[in-house]
């Protein structure tokens, strides 16, 4: 496997992560708020980003390679009303595509199909979570104004469950 391939991969791991820590962290934010519902969403949310990094993981070990866990950065951003969280798990999705699409690239330009394919289940799941980060914004906005309707869609939240990734390896 290509040495620049492996070395975004192994640093997918410590990406995903953060990305949980971060869907934590918002999770936290929203529990001292008593917003059960929305901490529900943002605590599945955080298994599934140490889902994806497990399934980079994995994968790394399924070809032989040697994994180096690094250190995970405090999540670090400050969130004062109920829709800050919402834009920023918003932002990182997008920022988590790209750089999912600079892999992709870099296995793209040594013919690394196998690597290809494997990332094509996370293209997919990144236009996912960027629509699902995008509407839970415009639900807010409808509604987070009016108390009433603030509970209701905490309601809705709490309905979330978690189920395991479709992709094994
Ligand atoms: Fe693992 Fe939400 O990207």
């Amino acid at each position: 496997m290509d040495k620049k391939v492996i070395e975004l991969l192994n640093d997918q791991i410590n990406k995903e992560f953060y990305s949980a820590y971060l869907y934590l962290d918002i999770a936290n934010f929203f529990n001292d708020l008593d917003l059960d519902g929305f901490a529900n969403w943002y605590n599945i949310q955080a298994q599934e980003e140490r889902d994806h990094a497990l399934l980079f993981l994995r994968y790394l070990q399924s070809n032989g390679i040697k994994v180096e866990l690094k250190a995970i950065d405090k999540p670090d951003k400050a969130f004062v009303n109920p829709i800050d969280p919402l834009y920023a798990g918003a932002e990182h999705e997008r920022y988590v595509t790209d750089l999912i699409h600079n892999i992709y690239d870099a296995a793209y330009s040594v013919k690394d199909f196998r690597t290809m394919q494997f990332l094509d289940w996370f293209v997919k799941e990144q236009g996912e979570e960027e629509e699902n980060a995008d509407k839970l914004i415009a639900k807010f906005k409808l509604f987070g104004d009016d108390p009433k309707s603030l509970y209701l869609l905490d309601q809705e939240l709490a309905a979330r469950v978690y189920t395991a990734p479709s992709l094994t390896i």
